[in-house]
């Protein structure tokens, strides 16, 4: 019997590919214009990393993460989410020495052992960003700008932003104690779940999808009530300078995030087209993380978005997928033989061609040249080859014109690379 891929772990096929590639690219660009510059770390850290970031109890790290013991017993963790492994690098490698602001993203799997369906996945794959070394009010919205232009520029719009704060050690302890006792006098309408943890993270049962967790919090104590005056005035100064800059935001109160490190401003980009997931990117302020991880007490905030979430909602474009620019359909031994160094000339050159290899009749072979995509097909059949000269279709509006064989790759080059350029031109500038 074949094997078979592993639950929840999805093969990215080539059909699938472009929109990928466009989704990274239109990520690079956009994030490069905002000052960020890629790192890549690796997929698997020390498990006490994601303990000490994420918190031991929050879901992922009490039952999602894909932890194993390596030959020499180490306890090993792919990762499930960016941002801890990128603060680990920024610390190890003192990057923060370079630049005081130091803007890194990145893009690669995460993985958590969550139950799979449309959406959610044990393998999937992040894009993320994060800023490091400024608690700026104007950084968050920069932040946020970025992501929303990314989603205007790569043509995803159904989609809306909202906005909470989750406050800091200073205020935090007090509105945890206010919610406890909240929860505290409504444990039997609590989820079992919600039951056993409201003590330790009452915050996730504001989060709960519960039906009975839902109504029990609908009047719960907000965290945007309860703010300091520093985390207070923080948040209103987001707020006004995406209100300057025109950024359309929703607060959300109800807004908890899954992981422990958030401090401040929280945020999600949320759509209804996803069923249960809804959310396509998330993220917030972390200003005592990289301080937790052992390295200087450095603010930061950053986001992630969900690769196979962005690619559902942007659907397929068959203008991102490549086509070749010639196909060239050659009958008989001599013209295979001409049409296939031809051919190789032109891919030395630069330009995507494709033949057939098979023997095909002409009418299966521009068939082919038709079904790839191709924008020109180069017909030598026995009559073209004796007569140097090919039949040059342009399948789009089937005119046909003779090329001479002897200047065939030059003209080629010059017609398909120019077409090319003024292809890849429009691209970018769709980008
Ligand atoms: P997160 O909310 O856990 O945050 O994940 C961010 C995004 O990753 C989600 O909004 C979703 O689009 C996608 N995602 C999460 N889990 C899955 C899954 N099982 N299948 C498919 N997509 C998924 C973080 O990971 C933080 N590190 C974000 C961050 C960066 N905060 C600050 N900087």
């Amino acid at each position: 019997m074949a094997i078979t891929g592993i639950k929840g772990m999805n093969d990215i096929l080539p059909a699938e590919i472009a929109v990928w590639q466009y989704l990274e690219a239109s990520a690079r660009r956009v994030f490069g214009c905002y000052g960020f510059n890629e790192i890549r770390v690796p997929v698997v850290e020390k498990t006490e990393l994601f303990k000490r970031s994420i918190g031991e109890t929050t879901d992922i790290v009490e039952k999602e993460m894909y932890t194993f013991a390596d030959r020499n017993d180490h306890s090993l963790t792919l990762r499930p989410e960016g941002t801890a492994p990128v603060m680990r690098s920024l610390i190890q490698h003192k990057l923060f020495n370079r630049d005081p602001l130091t803007k890194l993203y990145y893009m690669g799997p995460m993985f958590r052992y969550e139950r799979p369906q449309k959406g959610r996945y044990r393998q999937f794959h992040q894009i993320g960003a994060e800023v490091v070394g400024a608690d700026d009010p104007r950084i968050d919205a920069q932040v946020l700008v970025m992501l929303c232009q990314y989603f205007a520029e790569v043509g995803i719009t159904d989609v809306s932003l909202q906005l909470n704060s989750l406050g800091c050690k200073e205020c935090r302890p007090a509105y945890r104690e206010a919610l406890i006792s909240y929860l505290a006098s409504r444990t039997d309408a609590l989820c079992e779940d919600c039951q056993r943890r409201f003590q330790t993270n009452p915050l996730r049962v504001i989060d709960c999808k519960a039906v009975g967790c839902n109504s029990a919090t609908a009047d719960a104590p907000a965290m945007i009530d309860h703010l300091c005056g520093h985390c207070d005035n923080h948040f209103h100064a987001v707020r006004r300078t995406l209100d300057d800059l025109e950024v359309d935001y929703e607060i959300n109160p109800r807004m908890v995030r899954g992981l422990d490190y958030y401090t401040k401003t929280t945020f999600e980009m949320v759509t209804n087209n996803l069923g249960a997931q809804n959310a396509v990117a998330a993220g917030g302020r972390y200003d005592g993380l990289i301080q937790e991880l052992g390295g200087p007490a450095l603010p930061g905030i950053g986001f992630a978005m969900g690769v196979e979430r962005l690619a559902l909602l942007k659907g397929e474009d068959s203008q991102l997928v490549e086509k070749p620019a010639l196909f060239i359909a050659a009958l008989g031994e001599g013209a295979q033989r001409v049409a296939f160094i031809l051919m190789t000339r032109l891919q030395r050159r630069g330009v995507r061609v494709e033949m057939d290899y098979a023997g095909r009749s002409l009418k299966a072979q521009i068939k082919r040249a038709d079904k790839l995509g191709a924008a020109h097909t180069l017909i030598i059949g026995e009559t073209e080859l004796a007569a140097g000269a090919g039949v040059l279709r342009d399948m789009t509006s089937g005119d046909q014109e003779p090329l001479a064989l002897s200047a065939a790759e030059d003209l080629l080059v010059q017609r398909l690379v120019c077409s090319r350029i003024a292809l890849d031109g429009a691209l970018t500038t769709r980008l």
